[in-house]
């Protein structure tokens, strides 16, 4: 079922644990990423979009999620991830979207501004929560670069207070050392920084990059503010290597849906694991 509106991340924020946002690129990494919401019976936000739809085609995979999410007996949002563009946020806002993120982290601040307020008024009008970004977080969306934080901009925390009052929007994603992909050398978060951005403003933070964080950093995000926390290599890494695996057995002209469903299975499985590690205590 879908779910809308910032219930689930104001109970994340007020509990200490998170809401996970998982990429998805594909039929099967939508399937495998619904199963285990639907597995664990916690809200899980299917974040399709923005960079996918270089792939997979806006339309196509705006339905495939949103028909997935609509189906399922598991609380699912449909969120759209770092998108720069008002047209395609107000797309997928009038598909059925259940929360946006405006990622205006590249402009200078009152750039930044200017467009987070344009799209937190349009994502307000749909119904739809709306995410933002402040600062610069290092790495590539789609693949693991090893990157590091240096040289990243990291998020000001009084900066963070003026943004998110100018703004109005419902959720703040922060740089605070984290990167996108997996890299070489385990990623350490500012924490103390974390826990400043989390003093200064009103609205639960968002990490990025929590593929292949440590534990330990995982738990201090949390206890400082964190309630939603996204994952995309972690699922793409689970995907191939199940692929992978599978293939030597697969000749061209067997059966492809083993191979494909062994990807789907292996998103599901590594979603599980993540869905169980961002959960409250049981
Ligand atoms: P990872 O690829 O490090 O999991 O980051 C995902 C992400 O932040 C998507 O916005």
């Amino acid at each position: 079922m879908l779910i809308s509106g910032t219930d689930a991340l104001r109970r994340a924020a007020a509990e200490g644990h998170a809401l996970p946002g998982f990429v998805a690129y594909n039929l099967e990494t939508v399937q495998g990423i619904t199963a285990a919401a639907e597995a664990a019976g916690r809200p899980v936000l299917i974040q399709a979009g923005s960079s996918p739809f270089k792939h997979a085609g806006r339309d196509a995979l705006i339905r495939l999620a949103l028909d997935a999410a609509a189906a399922s007996d598991a609380p699912l949002g449909v969120h759209l991830d770092h998108s720069r563009d008002l047209d395609e946020i107000t797309a997928c806002l009038s598909a059925g979207y259940t929360s946006v993120m405006v990622d205006g982290s590249h402009l200078p601040f009152a750039e930044n501004v200017a467009l987070t307020r344009e799209a937190t008024r349009r994502a307000h009008d749909h119904g739809a929560w709306i995410e933002a970004e402040l600062g610069a977080i290092a790495g590539d969306e789609d693949v693991s670069t090893d990157a590091d934080a240096r040289g990243a901009a990291m998020t000001d925390p009084r900066q963070a207070a003026e943004f998110t009052a100018a703004t109005g929007v419902d959720a703040l994603a922060v740089a605070v050392g984290n990167v996108h992909g997996f890299t070489r050398d385990p990623v350490r978060l500012d924490l103390d920084r974390l826990a400043a951005i989390h003093r200064a403003v009103p609205v639960p933070l968002v990490l990025h990059g929590a593929s292949g964080l440590p534990e330990a950093e995982l738990r201090g995000a949390l206890a400082r503010g964190v309630a939603k926390v996204n994952v995309n290599a972690e699922l793409r890494r689970a995907y191939l290597t199940a692929v992978r695996d599978r293939l030597p057995d697969a000749l061209p002209d067997s059966d492809a849906v083993a191979v494909w469903a062994a990807g789907r299975d292996a998103v599901r499985d590594a979603a599980l694991r993540v869905i169980h590690q961002l959960s409250p205590a049981s």
